[in-house]
């Protein structure tokens, strides 16, 4: 027993954990930076720099570790400290000057926390508030990112001492079938879009009788606004390592590799770096932990095609070819990569997968709802007060989602529509929020899963644009094979186009529809079948926004360029303020007689800049539908009057 899997990961984990355990309790301050590509977008690099300088300048001794993404964008730069005496605090938005303040006040004096930077403690603690009691941790349930933002992604270690590599170690004293039936036991449905049972997928490729198979995790994230997989890729990636090598035991692969698309460099240099960290501890290549199991893993990086996010076309773009989907059967579970049974599923999907090993399938069962078991992760974005990733449990509802977790609509805005499923999701209005997040529920009210995205509209969203500007997305990315999907997306395109300029009728709404219907049926893969859903949703719940484009040539949310104009309401004006004249990119807002401003209809390309150049005390730019209800006021540019005084 001394030379099982177990055991010889007891000793890796002994000392990972004597590891850890001395970062935790360092005698000096440990600073944790979220340095996924969300972090470093909005700066966490340079909040390093600015936390290296301050501690220079003060002689300050501590550690700075760089972590994953906690799914908090809306609070980016995260960074976490552990001073000694505290709980390890949470703090937001902090950049270079934050990160100055924080060492003189926080580490330097230890007098003050800084509680306007404050999220929250991390542990419960009378004199701080805890994260755990916010909203945003208090409905989630963080299965998949348990550890995301909390652990040094490139430090095998880290996952190591926090129970990383335990459900391989257990899949492989207990066996490849065992692995498949408890994933079988916990029906866990695919979260790349289709929701297909991983368990049943990889029980066919078990069956063939072909001795070379292969495992692929999807990591191609196409979907604009999507970025869980990313995340999971650069914040825990030896969590998708332990799932990819607990399929590969399930149904006897002995080859691996992740797809990621090229535009992911920190996901690629992450997961190299895991690749080659597990293979040198053992828990990739040959034998792994003394058994008879050997996985060589690689990474393949996708240059970035939607359409190649589809299982049949990555196989073919594996193989150098042109990333066109093929018809199936054969499934790629029976022959796909060079015929052999080739398995593939998503990021999330193989994430959750060490979990349910190491806690059993009823425990997984126990969570979401008995036909969608488990949690799903969204990246909510758009017009929500929290944006970001969340990961709740299946079955609560979209409400739930967007009001609860992710704080409603900014701004005291009102919450319009949803879309949700990525970019051939369906759009939900505002009255449809209780349908529940579930793979069935969604198919259910005409939307999808997809594989997360949530975009939240308030009213200023035009449903005909949003229609345009999915179908536009979908259309550019179709590989042209199917002539429907080829042509048919395109004419719907044109025609959505029409419509947000005025031009249409009510048999162009006829033809959106039939036309949609058709290319549902005509299309070989989902990019066809599903690319007419924000148009057949938008027609089924906003049906009046696209009649009032051709028959009032009004856009009702005001969002549509041909059928808006911009006036300034004279009354509101101030004498004197000049902003909007500043802002305006053609001149087109003159001085009138009386010192206020107006703007020459002529020379204005409604670019919207004096709405937001104009102060919120004023507010006097008006935003109107059709252009024609433009009020006469009468004005004429004050250097006009002057010269006809002369
Ligand atoms: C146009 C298109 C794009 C897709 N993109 C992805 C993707 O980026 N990632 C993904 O996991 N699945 C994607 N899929 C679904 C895959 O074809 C496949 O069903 C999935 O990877 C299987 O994994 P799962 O069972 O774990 O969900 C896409 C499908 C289509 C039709
Ligand atoms: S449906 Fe579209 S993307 Fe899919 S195979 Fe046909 S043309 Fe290509
Ligand atoms: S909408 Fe743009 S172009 Fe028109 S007046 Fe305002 S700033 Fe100028
Ligand atoms: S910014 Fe607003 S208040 Fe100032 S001049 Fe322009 S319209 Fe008037």
């Amino acid at each position: 027993m001394n030379n099982s899997p177990r055991a010889f990961l007891a000793e890796l984990v002994t000392a990972a954990a004597a590891k850890l355990a001395e970062l935790k309790n360092a005698s000096v301050p440990v600073i944790y930076v979220g340095c996924a590509t969300c972090g470093r977008a909005a700066g966490a690099m340079d909040t390093i720099a600015g936390f290296n300088e301050a501690l220079v300048a003060n002689g300050i001794e501590a550690i700075i570790r760089k972590v994953g993404c906690l799914g908090h964008c809306y609070a980016e730069p995260l960074v976490i400290i552990q001073n000694p005496g505290f709980p390890p605090l949470l703090y937001q938005k902090i950049g270079v000057g934050e990160a100055g303040i924080l060492v003189r006040s926080f580490l330097k004096d230890g007098s003050d926390p800084c509680y306007e930077y404050l999220l929250g403690a991390l542990e419960a603690d009378d004199n701080f508030p805890t994260l755990m009691d916010y909203p945003r941790y208090l409905f989630e349930n963080r299965v998949i990112m348990e550890h995301c933002g909390l652990i040094d992604p490139e430090d095998v270690d880290h996952y190591l001492a926090v129970g990383g590599y335990s459900a391989l170690a257990q899949g492989l004293e207990e066996g490849g079938v065992r692995v498949l039936e408890e994933i079988k036991a916990a029906n866990l449905r695919g979260r790349g879009g289709a929701g297909f049972p991983a368990g049943r997928k990889w029980e066919i490729a078990r069956n063939v009788k072909v001795f070379e198979k292969l495992v692929i995790c999807n990591g191609d994230e196409g979907d604009p606004g999507a970025y869980m997989d990313r995340t999971l890729l650069e914040s825990n990636p030896h969590q998708v390592l332990e799932g990819l090598a607990l399929a590969a035991l399930a149904v006897g692969a002995g080859r691996a590799l992740l797809y990621i698309r090229t535009e992911y460099p920190l996901a690629v240099e992450i997961v190299e770096r895991a690749i080659a960290q597990a293979r040198q501890k053992n828990l990739l290549g040959s034998k792994i932990l003394g058994s008879d199991f050997s996985l060589e893993v690689s990474v393949f990086q996708g240059s970035g095609a939607f359409v190649c996010g589809e299982e049949t076309a990555l196989i073919e773009s594996l193989a150098g070819r042109r990333g066109m989907p093929q018809p199936r059967p054969p499934y790629p579970a029976v022959s796909g990569f060079q015929g052999k049974p080739t398995i593939i599923n998503n990021v999330k999907t193989l994430s959750t997968v060490p979990s349910i090993i190491r806690n059993g399938a009823s425990w997984f069962t126990a969570i979401g709802t008995p036909g969608s078991p488990g949690t799903a992760i969204f990246s909510v974005v758009g017009e929500v007060e929290y944006p970001g990733l969340v990961e709740v449990p299946m079955g609560v509802t979209l409400e739930h989602l967007v009001v609860d977790v992710c704080g409603g609509v900014k701004n005291g805005k009102t919450l319009k529509a949803v879309q949700i499923g990525g970019p051939s999701g369906g759009c939900l209005p505002a009255s449809l929020l209780q349908t529940k997040i579930d793979f069935d529920s969604l198919k259910e009210s005409g939307a999808m899963m997809g594989s997360g995205g949530l975009v939240v509209m308030n009213e200023d969203t035009c449903m005909v644009e949003l229609a345009r500007y999915f179908t536009d997305f979908t259309q550019g990315e179709s590989c042209g094979k199917c002539t429907f999907c080829r042509l048919g997306t395109r004419h719907l395109r044109d025609i959505l186009e029409d419509l947000t300029k005025g031009v249409g009728s009510a048999e162009d709404l006829q033809t959106l529809q039939e036309l949609s219907e058709m290319i549902v049926k005509g299309s070989l893969c989902s990019l066809g079948k599903t690319a007419p859903n924000p148009v057949l949703t938008t027609l089924r719940f906003f049906r009046g926004e696209y009649e009032a484009h051709f028959a009032e040539r009004r856009c009702p949310a005001r969002m549509c360029r041909s059928l808006i104009a911009f006036y300034i309401d004279l009354e509101a004006c101030a004498r004197g303020c000049d902003a909007c004249v500043a802002c305006c990119p053609t001149e087109a807002i003159f001085t009138t007689s009386n010192r206020k401003k107006a703007i020459d209809q002529e020379k204005c390309v409604k670019c919207g800049e004096c709405v937001y150049a104009c102060p919120p005390e004023y507010d006097a730019v008006r935003r109107i539908s059709p252009p024609s209800l433009i009020p006469d006021q009468g004005v004429k540019p004050l250097i006009e009057e002057e010269k006809e005084e002369k």
